[in-house]
């Protein structure tokens, strides 16, 4: 199935720390595909509204919301020293801004719009084009990527994700509160969920990934032993 022309979709679907773009990351190298984060593309687009002063929220700056997405591009790099993939807002890199609490705050009433969602969604089809990836988000597999050939849809218990995400948070210098880290997620988790457009949810052919005991090394047992028949069998 790896064969050369035929390219593949990996969706990666889940909750708020669940553990997704570690998981995803690791896919991708195992497996040699490009690794796209639709997250951080919801988060640039929220930076953006910040930086420009816009309440995404307001009716009245639907005009300027629309202005503003004309003029966005965002592109995602490898830094050469780290190995890591870099968020760029027009050519930008901003990977560090878009993992505040102030954009986390803001990025669930951002990624309801529905203006927001269609521009995202274009980007992300183009992005994957004609190579094989992984994309990890919240409707990867419902909406962007409905024939996929693997969908996964990860989740773990909010304690398990508030304690990741804070470490998360601390070790990349952003201060926060635990109390705040958890309830900004679990608001998020419900605001996802509900929203009309393109909620999270899981797709009917997904498989789930509980991931609350589980090692990295465990997940990616997991992942070779449910799919390297599909990945692996041409
Ligand atoms: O994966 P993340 O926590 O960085 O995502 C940030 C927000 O973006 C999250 O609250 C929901 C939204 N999102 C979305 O609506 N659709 C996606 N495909 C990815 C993220």
């Amino acid at each position: 199935m790896t064969g050369e022309g035929k390219t593949i979709i990996i969706a990666v679907d889940g909750y708020s720390s669940s553990g997704k773009s570690t998981f995803a990351k690791a896919i991708a190298q195992r497996l040699g595909f490009i690794y796209i984060d639709s997250g951080a593309m919801y988060r640039a687009v929220t930076l953006a509204c910040l930086r420009e002063g816009l309440d995404p929220a307001d009716n009245r700056d639907k005009d300027k919301l629309s202005g503003l997405l004309e003029r966005i591009d965002i592109s995602f790099k490898i830094n050469s020293i780290s190995g890591d993939y870099e968020t760029h807002l027009n050519y930008e890199n901003i990977e560090k801004d878009i993992r505040s609490i102030e954009v986390s705050e803001m990025v669930s009433i951002v990624s309801k719009i529905k203006e927001v969602r269609d521009k995202m969604v274009l980007f992300q089809r183009k992005m994957a084009g004609r190579k094989s990836v992984v994309m990890d988000g919240r409707d990867i597999g419902t909406v962007v990527f409905p024939d996929a050939d693997i969908k996964i849809f990860m989740t773990a218990s909010a304690d398990v994700r508030a304690r990741r995400r804070y470490r998360e948070l601390s070790e990349k210098g952003i201060k926060a509160g635990f109390g705040e880290v958890k309830e900004n997620l679990v608001q998020r988790d419900r605001m996802d969920e509900t929203r009309s457009e393109s909620p999270l949810k899981k797709a009917d052919d997904a498989v789930t990934l509980d991931t609350s005991n589980m090692t990295q090394e465990e997940q990616m047992e997991w992942f070779l032993d449910h799919f390297s028949e599909k990945l692996f069998s041409e």
